[in-house]
């Protein structure tokens, strides 16, 4: 099988429970959190087992540089022999091609090993960062994908090489005894003391670069978000403030970088004193033993060559010792992230579902929060219905949203969604039946038309069409730049509040989904808007779609099959539209539309209470009457 089919094969194998499954699955994880990880490196042996054989071959032929020079010392140049020195050159040449080529072949095996190490990491650590982000938002998880780089360069590049290459000291050293038993000795007292140097530098700076790291990572974050909101600092003039707090962080970090630099630059100093001092000992050494005679004065310079490559692998990895520790920053950050994503199991598929929603006695917190948030929602909508969920801000309909579409888990209680529980569910295969319009309208960078049909590979225009026509939104599109490929820039900025709401809505509505989880899609809607979203509300509902609807807006509640009234998480009131509306009202409702209390009019909602009072009243309050515009 070519390398790269085997890449891939290995690479699939490893990454489908992985892919198979995404957030929001807290049963049934697996016990092994980071098996990825761990296939990743475990998939590294062979080629380390490689580098090691390659590098006793190169070791060996490094060795014909000082035979080389012993022999033209010795031999050449005391029987002034052209033929001989001829020979010796053609054999030494030849010896170092092949040296040469096994450098290359070493390389390559590295970067072929990189590459799977990659395959077989980089999707599997890209749906962790996925999982933590939503267990743990503010756990700065995106960069551990700097860290499959980070670790990949080291262990394919002159790091691994250089751990490769010290096993292969006690060969040097070997050939340095038989020159002379002093070199030997020399030899081993020199290595210790480089790798005591280095060993110093470790435990005298370990503390100081982590927490250098940690700050420098917290002012890299805070300037990420800082920057996000350009425009508010521009407005209001905070960019003084803001950089402040991130130069202390800035500073902080400097300070920790400043001592560890101290402290390594005293040793880094030392060692360099201690291995220039050492070759003078060396040839020293050299000098007396060719005095009495007991080296030839090749001797001295091989002397110095085989010491020198003695101590060669072990000066690199004093030279690579920082990447060795960014390594191992980067292993450990990447096994929190497994540990925080936790494992996955894969699901059964199960079938499209109808829609029904069950939820009883649900508790949610917010992800890593204690805070109860929702207190016990219990509510059953059945299938190809409309839900208006209303009530004040902070009340949780957010929440209740978030839970409903699986991106939080709830802590306690049953969800049910065709009476499988949510957890059951596979949550990227669930993704597909389920349309959400988020608060805060989030859309990726890419084409307006990518945007709507989910950025899956294939376009299927006429889905993507079907979609912006049900939203309403297809003439907005149509009069757009270029209309469905206008890019739409990060996050959506090259378009209107409005636009980028319809847009969404049209994401939502996509692929004709079984659940629809609206969070206030009309916020930023004009009237027109408006009654294009409620017309799509009553295309879902003629197609048997559920229709889950949070707004401010009470107009649009004449559209609902159902309404729940929430506050302080909780629920306040639940039933038949008119039943509630009824109880809303109260008695007192002074209007034209008071036997169909909620029609909506051309300028807008009509029903509103004009004299709230009691509870339920007082819950209605925050509702507007209609279009803002
Ligand atoms: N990520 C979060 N972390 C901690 N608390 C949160 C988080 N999200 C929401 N909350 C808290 O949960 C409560 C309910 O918030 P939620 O967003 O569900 O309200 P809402 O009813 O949607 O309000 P609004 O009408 O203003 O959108 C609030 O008190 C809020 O502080
Ligand atoms: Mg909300």
């Amino acid at each position: 099988m070519p390398l790269k089919t085997k890449i891939s094969a290995v690479a699939r194998t490893n990454a489908r429970p992985e892919t198979a499954n995404g957030p929001g699955v807290h049963q049934g994880q697996t016990a092994d959190a980071t098996p990825p990880l761990s296939a990743g490196l475990r998939a590294m042996r062979p080629t380390v087992k490689s580098v090691v054989v390659f590098s006793m071959f190169i070791n060996l032929l490094m060795l014909v540089s000082p035979l080389y020079m012993l022999q033209l010392y010795d031999r050449v140049l005391s029987s002034r022999s052209e033929g001989t020195l001829i020979s010796l050159t053609i054999i030494a040449g030849m010896l170092l091609a092949v040296y040469g080529l096994l450098e290359m072949v070493r390389t390559r095996v590295l970067v072929r090993a990189g590459l799977l190490f990659d395959e077989m990491v980089a999707q599997p650590v890209f749906n962790a960062i996925h999982r933590a982000m939503l267990r743990r938002p503010d756990g700065g998880q995106v960069q551990t994908l700097r860290d499959i780089d980070m670790l990949r360069e080291f262990l394919t590049g002159a790091g691994l090489i250089a751990f490769c290459d010290a096993p292969w000291f006690p060969l040097f050293v070997f050939g340095a005894f038989l020159l002379h038993p002093w070199y030997g000795w020399i030899a081993i007292a020199g290595g210790l003391v480089i790798w005591s140097l280095t060993l110093l530098n470790e435990i005298l700076t370990r503390r100081d670069l982590a927490e250098s790291a940690i700050a420098s990572m917290t002012a890299t974050q805070h300037a990420a978000t800082t920057f996000r909101n350009v425009e508010v600092l521009q407005a209001m003039g905070m960019l003084g403030a803001l950089r402040s707090v991130w130069s202390r962080i800035h500073q902080h970090h400097m300070g920790w970088q400043a001592r560890a630099s101290d402290r390594a630059g005293t040793l880094i100093a030392c060692t360099k004193f201690f291995r220039t001092f050492l070759q003078i000992i060396i040839l020293g050494t050299g000098g007396y033993l060719c005095i009495h005679q007991e080296i030839t004065p090749g001797g001295i310079i091989a002397g110095s060559i085989i010491i020198g490559r003695a101590l060669m692998p072990m000066e690199m990895a004093v030279g690579n010792w920082k990447g060795f520790v960014a390594a191992r920053g980067a292993y450990r950050r990447l096994k929190v992230l497994f540990m925080v994503a936790g494992g996955t199991v894969s699901r059964m598929s199960l079938p499209r579902p109808k829609g029904a929603v069950s939820v009883e006695g649900a508790i949610a917190t917010a992800p890593g929060q204690k805070e109860v948030i929702l207190r016990g929602i219990t509510l059953a909508l059945p299938a190809g219905e409309v839900l208006c969920v209303v009530g004040p801000s902070g009340a949780g309909k957010t929440t209740l949203a978030r839970i409903l579409v699986g991106i939080w888990p709830i802590a306690a209680g049953a969800l049910r969604l065709d009476g499988y529980d949510l957890s059951q569910w596979d949550s990227q295969e669930l993704g597909q039946y389920i349309g959400y319009l988020p608060q805060d309208v989030e859309l990726f960078s890419g084409t307006v038309a990518q945007n709507i049909n989910r950025f899956q590979d294939d376009i299927d225009p006429e889905a993507v069409i079907a979609a912006s026509e049900l939203a309403g939104c297809h003439e907005v599109i149509q009069s757009m730049v270029d209309g469905y490929n206008t890019q739409i820039g990060e996050g959506g900025q090259a378009l209107s509040g409005g636009q980028r709401q319809r847009v969404a809505l049209a994401r939502a509505l996509y692929g004709n989904p079984s659940l629809v989880v609206l969070d206030e899609p009309n916020s930023n809607l004009d009237s027109a808007g408006e009654e294009a979203l409620t017309s799509a509300i009553q295309a879902l509902k003629a197609h048997g779609t559920t229709v889950v609807l949070i707004t401010h807006k009470v107009n649009i509640l004449a559209i609902a099959d159902r309404i729940l009234v929430m506050a302080g998480g909780a629920v306040q009131g639940y039933g038949p539209r008119d039943e509630i509306l009824g109880k809303l009202m109260g008695p007192r409702v002074v209007s034209p539309a008071a036997a169909a209390p909620v029609a909506p009019t051309a300028t807008g909602g009509v029903a509103t209470t004009t004299a709230p009072s009691g509870e339920p009243s007082r819950v209605l309050a925050h509702i507007s009457p209609g279009p803002s515009r």
